[in-house]
């Protein structure tokens, strides 16, 4: 996945942005939306957040 995608357009939150919230110690979907506000606005991007969340924890958690 590259860094600079967008994932919320409300919030501008890239998965850069979410592998950061991964790396400062959110486990979930919930955390990652309090640290980031990814989102918490239209809730358009949420099925796609979860998928991404989901993707980086994995990822990030085998390392
Ligand atoms: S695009 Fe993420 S809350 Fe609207």
């Amino acid at each position: 996945m590259k860094a600079h995608k967008l994932i919320c357009n409300c919030c501008n939150v890239t998965v850069g942005r979410i592998a950061k919230a991964i790396q400062e110690g959110a486990r979930s979907v919930e955390e990652v939306q309090a640290k980031t506000k990814a989102g918490t606005c239209c809730g358009k991007c949420r099925d796609h957040l979860r998928g991404v969340v989901e993707a980086l924890l994995e990822e990030q958690l085998e390392k």
